[in-house]
Formats: C-alpha cells, sequence, structure tokens
C-alpha cells in the first residue's frame, strides 16, 4: 500500500528489526533514460536516508539486501559498476556510521568479492564493533539457500570431527550456524520495485515477518513512504500460530 505523501509518524510499535529488498534503481535510471548506474548511484543515496530514519524512530536492527548470490548472473559490466559503488560507500560513509552509534555488519559469500572490498568490509565492521544505536547488516553476495547451505556444512563438520550427533540438530543448532546468527528475526520485510517475492533472500529469518510491499522503487523510497511501512505494521496482529482470542487473553 503506497502512502500517502502527508504520513506521520505512526504511534503504534515500530519494528525492533526492518529487512529491506532495495529494488528498483534499473527502472528508475531507465525512467528517465539514463543508465543502470545512475540508478545504482541514487539508491546508494536512499540507503543513507533510510539508515538515518531508522535511527531516528529507534529501530534496533536493519537488513539491506544490496546484492544477491544471483546478481552475478547480470552483465559484467554492471556487476563491476556494484562493487565499485560499493568500495566507494564504504569510503565515504563509515565514519559517519561510526559516528552515529551504527554497527556495521556484512553477509554473504565473500570468497566471491574483490579482496580490497573484502579488507575494506572487515575495516568497516571492526571499526563500528560494539555500537548499539543500530544493529546494521549489509547482504551482499548473499542468498537464503547460500546461508543455509553453509549452515549444512559447518554441522557435518562438527558431526565428523565427532563434537556433534545427529539427533542433536535442532532448530537452535542450524539457526546458531547462518550469519544471521544471534540477531533478532525480522518482525517486518519492505520490498520497492513493486515485485512479490523474495528473491532469495533471508528464507529462514523471515519465517514469522511481517510482509510489506510497494511499487515505489527504492531511489524514490523516503522517509513518508517509510512510514506508510510503519504504519501498516503497526495494525498487523502477529499470531505466531495462536489464536486471536489466545492473544487477547495473554
Ligand atoms: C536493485 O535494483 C539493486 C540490485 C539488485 C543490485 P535493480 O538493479 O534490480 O533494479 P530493477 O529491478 O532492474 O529496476
Ligand atoms: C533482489 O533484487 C536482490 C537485491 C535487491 C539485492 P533483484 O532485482 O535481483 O530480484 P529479481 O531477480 O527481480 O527477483
Ligand atoms: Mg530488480
Amino acid at each position: 500500500m503506497p502512502a500517502p505523501a502527508t504520513e506521520q509518524p505512526s504511534a503504534g510499535p515500530v519494528p525492533r528489526h526492518v529487512a529491506v529488498i532495495m529494488d528498483g534503481n534499473g527502472r528508475w535510471a531507465e525512467q528517465r533514460s539514463l543508465p543502470r548506474a545512475a540508478g545504482h548511484r541514487a539508491g546508494a543515496r536512499t540507503v543513507r536516508t533510510t539508515i538515518e530514519h531508522s535511527v531516528r524512530r529507534g529501530v534496533a536492527a536493519l537488513t539491506l539486501f544490496a546484492f544477491s548470490s544471483e546478481n552475478w548472473q547480470r552483465p559484467a559490466e554492471e556487476v563491476g559498476v556494484l562493487m565499485q559503488l560499493f568500495l566507494e560507500a564504504l569510503d565515504r560513509e563509515v565514519a559517519e556510521l561510526d559516528a552515529k552509534g551504527v554497527q556495521l555488519r556484512f553477509i554473504g559469500d565473500r570468497t566471491r568479492l574483490a579482496p580490497a572490498l573484502v579488507a575494506r568490509m572487515v575495516a568497516a565492521e571492526a571499526r563500528t564493533a560494539g555500537h548499539r544505536q543500530l544493529d546494521l547488516v549489509v547482504a551482499v553476495a548473499y542468498g537464503g539457500r547460500w546461508d543455509l547451505t553453509q549452515a549444512a556444512r559447518q554441522l557435518a563438520g562438527k558431526v565428523e570431527a565427532g563434537t556433534l550427533e545427529p539427533g542433536m540438530i535442532d532448530e537452535a543448532a542450524l539457526g546458531g550456524c547462518l550469519t544471521t546468527a544471534g540477531r533478532t528475526e525480522p518482525d517486518l520485510f519492505i520490498r520497492t520495485g513493486g515485485e512479490r517475492r523474495i528473491s532469495n533472500f533471508l528464507l529462514w529469518d523471515l519465517a514469522y515477518t511481517e510482509f510489506w510491499f510497494t511499487d515505489t522503487l527504492w531511489p524514490d523510497f523516503d522517509e513518508s513512504t517509510y512510514e506508510g511501512a510503519f504504519a501498516d505494521f503497526a495494525h498487523r496482529q502477529r499470531r505466531f500460530g495462536r489464536t486471536a482470542a489466545q492473544l487477547g487473553s495473554s
């Protein structure tokens, strides 16, 4: 549901953890007869404003999908532009995130990323480690299936080493091997750009997340649109399998 332009901060509960598929950069550029790279550059600006608004509204954790396992299949030129933009964004933004008390971490398959980029990512994680204002995770070269697969590999390794009985593998054991281990599960999932799909984002973690979709293209996603998602979220009844009557009496 697109938000009205005058959306005010909603009075209801703010999601503690928001997960976002930032989609629509390419179409935003194409609508303006610009190269797709211009859309990605505009999208990077929206990342900054979204982080700022999350901090203002007291969101505790934010997970942003920046580049999926499947995005490697894009033309090499576009992949190169995106990698260059990540590098530039890190160089430009990390000091500000550090000053704002934002803890920045990355999830995804780092073996596929250039060593220079990984080095910047590691440095940014070290610099912002322990900050509590916002737990920000950026998913780069990430896929939900990749995450589940690497978790399975870890568990198999423990079984082989004799430190884990197969019968002891429960949801906590598997969840504890995911790259998202230790974080709360997302309360609110937002996808911009009009598509209604997960596109291999956090497959395990989104099991009970509230979904919110908007046709707004990511570079146009602003405070007002974000507030629209919050307002909608505030009216959701999260039952986690129970009945509404059970919730009312709890
Ligand atoms: C999202 O925008 C950014 C990435 C996937 C890296 P897109 O590039 O997918 O934009 P559209 O969907 O083509 O408009
Ligand atoms: C999902 O967007 C991935 C990111 C936003 C990083 P895509 O644009 O790649 O998704 P599909 O391929 O249209 O599902
Ligand atoms: Mg897209």
